[in-house]
């Protein structure tokens, strides 16, 4: 049987089939990572179509101890702050469940009272003559760095100027016009691990585990001709890469999800042979059959990029051995009740494949920590956990 040959566009000499642990569990090395990556690079939050028109939605961003306010404004001004209020700093979006969000032009903080503009400025102080020398001027809440790419918004905590976004983002930033903007937000998935953040990015990495690992959730993903499922394209970018996932053209799928994406578009795990709505940037050389492509950006980021589906995923260092995965999952905006059916379906079913991912990753984290292995051996299939870490190898001047 012939397989599919992978065809890899872009080069990195650097790329290592064996990839050494050890150095990866020190707290020296996570503490560098941190400073020397972390500190200066981009990260997605949101979809703009996740904040409400005239509203807010803030998002903990553990990494950096923080969380991060959204705003839209009416006329569609989109600006990010840190979500500290001014007063005592408790925040003033509450984020009980890692996200909280709310309608309207103003941001009160219900500790006491104090109410700030979708602008950031202070405009009330309850018993504000009891405060001697209070400059409301003075006193707005604290921007953050922000950028928007295709109604997907970026933030950056460097102390210093960073890299612009698109410049970050290199030969991805074009290609995708109108895509991310008819998107909505038809699920979240957070979960906090017990596992280091590189091998949690590991295990969302490649889809050679995919046949073995969800092989109860999501069988019948990899055709005749592909049974190992190799992307059929891959583009090594500078610091990104971008690949196409092959789908399985004999694929059905079990009878309530054939019944189901019948009634609506068809979503993840199903097969879309039209591709006619898709921008350039996605599944670029139109290569079938074609299931979603991947977008992996560095360090902690990957968008899956369907034909009416995206997910995104955020892999948050919290320590050396503690991780958050965010999940959003996103589908063409519905038209009818078969459309929301079928987004229900979804969504149940990539909650079910995640969490089969969270307790492998946490499985690794437990072997690698024992000592046994020094050594991970990964394959070409294998190549974003390859080049992720050449690049970071890289940027820590490490050979
Ligand atoms: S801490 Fe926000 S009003 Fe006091
Ligand atoms: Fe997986």
């Amino acid at each position: 049987m012939s397989e599919t040959q992978t065809k890899f566009f872009g080069h990195d000499a650097r790329l290592k089939d064996i990839i050494s642990v050890k150095d990866k569990l020190s707290q020296e090395y996570h503490d560098e990572v941190m400073e020397k990556i972390f500190a200066r690079s981009w990260f997605l939050l949101a979809n703009v179509n996740d904040i409400p028109v005239d509203g807010y939605i803030a998002y903990d961003v553990p990494t950096f101890k923080t969380s991060v306010i959204l705003t839209r404004g009416k006329d569609g001004s989109v600006r990010a702050f840190h979500n500290v209020c001014r007063h005592r700093g408790k925040k003033v979006v509450s984020t009980k469940c890692g996200w909280g969000s709310g309608q309207g032009s103003r941001l009160t903080c219900w500790f006491h009272g104090w109410t700030y503009g979708q602008d950031g400025r202070l405009l009330v102080v309850p018993d504000e003559r009891a405060f001697v020398d209070l400059d409301k001027a003075k006193l707005g809440l604290v921007p953050v760095r922000s950028e928007i790419w295709s109604n997907l918004i970026f933030v950056n905590f460097s102390e210093d100027e960073p890299q612009p976004l698109r410049e970050w983002l290199g030969e991805l930033s074009e290609g995708f016009e109108g895509y991310y903007s008819e998107m909505e937000k038809i699920g979240t998935f957070v979960a906090d691990v017990d596992a280091n953040w590189n091998f949690a990015m590991d295990g969302f990495s490649e889809g050679y585990h995919t046949v073995f690992l969800h092989r109860n959730t999501q069988p019948e993903l990899a055709g005749k001709d592909n049974p190992m499922r190799h992307q059929p394209v891959v583009d090594i970018y500078e610091k990104h890469v971008r690949s196409s996932n092959a789908a399985n053209p004999d694929y059905l799928g079990p009878p309530a999800e054939r019944l189901l994406y019948a009634q609506g578009r068809k979503l993840s795990p199903a097969v879309e042979t039209d591709l006619s709505s898709l921008p350039q940037g996605v599944n670029r050389t139109r290569s079938q059959p074609w299931f979603f492509d991947v977008i992996w950006l560095f360090p902690n980021m990957a968008i899956l990029n369907g034909p009416h589906w995206v997910s995104t995923l955020t892999i948050w260092p919290i320590a050396k051995d503690r991780t958050r995965l965010v999940t959003d999952h996103y589908a063409k905006k519905a038209r009818h009740a078969g459309d929301r059916l079928a987004q229900a379906y979804t969504r149940g079913l990539l909650v079910s494949v995640t969490r089969e991912d969270l307790a492998a990753l946490e499985e690794v984290q437990a072997g690698l920590e024992s000592g046994a292995i020094d050594d991970l051996y990964v394959s070409r299939q294998e190549f974003v956990i390859q080049k992720r870490y050449a690049l970071i190898n890289s940027m820590l001047e490490k050979a």
